[in-house]
């Protein structure tokens, strides 16, 4: 909204796999404003791919680095900001967005079944938390992350069946 000069226009929440990257990306196009993405600016300050700092430093540091680029760029970034797929679990993160949606931000969840995101999210090594059996592991972390999704949004797109095109296009329209 208009009188939050240093918060995000809008924050995109939702699992791996719900497009919120491409969306993301396309909305600030229709927004005309600027874009970022946690999980690019976790890479820049770790100088190393998500996939990286799993097997070289762990998931909890990046959990740390997660919360770091979380608390920051809601506090600073003026535009549309894509959280990768765990931002929310974080205490402090959660805290975070709770508060930035009290003061009247925008925090869209991108919800999507097993059945539609299973082609998205099959084969990407990209995603350390789904190697190994990515249908299963993608159903449980839903399932776990679900109340948290729906507990921190002020808005849900239900994304299956339709592309990334027409969910930022539906965003746009509702906000
Ligand atoms: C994660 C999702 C990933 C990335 C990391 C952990 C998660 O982002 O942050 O691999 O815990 O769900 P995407 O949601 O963009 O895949």
């Amino acid at each position: 909204s208009g009188e939050q000069a240093q918060s995000p226009t809008v924050v995109l929440i939702g699992p791996p796999g719900s497009g919120k990257s491409t969306t993301a990306r396309l909305l600030a196009g229709l927004l005309g404003v600027a874009l970022r993405d946690t999980d690019t600016d976790i890479e820049a300050s770790a100088g190393k791919a998500i996939a990286d700092i799993f097997v070289d430093d762990g998931e909890p540091h990046f959990r740390a680095l997660e919360r770091e680029a979380v608390t920051t760029a809601l506090a600073v970034h003026d535009g549309v900001l894509a959280l990768g797929g765990g931002a929310v679990l974080d205490p402090l993160s959660e805290a975070a967005l709770t508060a930035y949606a009290q003061a009247g931000g925008a925090v869209v969840f991108l919800d999507v079944s097993l059945t539609h995101v299973a082609p998205r999210v099959g084969f990407n090594q990209a995603r350390p938390l789904l190697l190994g059996n990515p249908r299963a592991k993608w159903a449980s972390l839903m399932e776990a992350r679900r109340p948290v999704y729906e507990r921190v949004a002020t808005h849900r797109v239900d994304t299956d069946a339709k592309t990334a095109a027409q969910v930022a296009r539906e965003i746009h329209v509702a906000l």
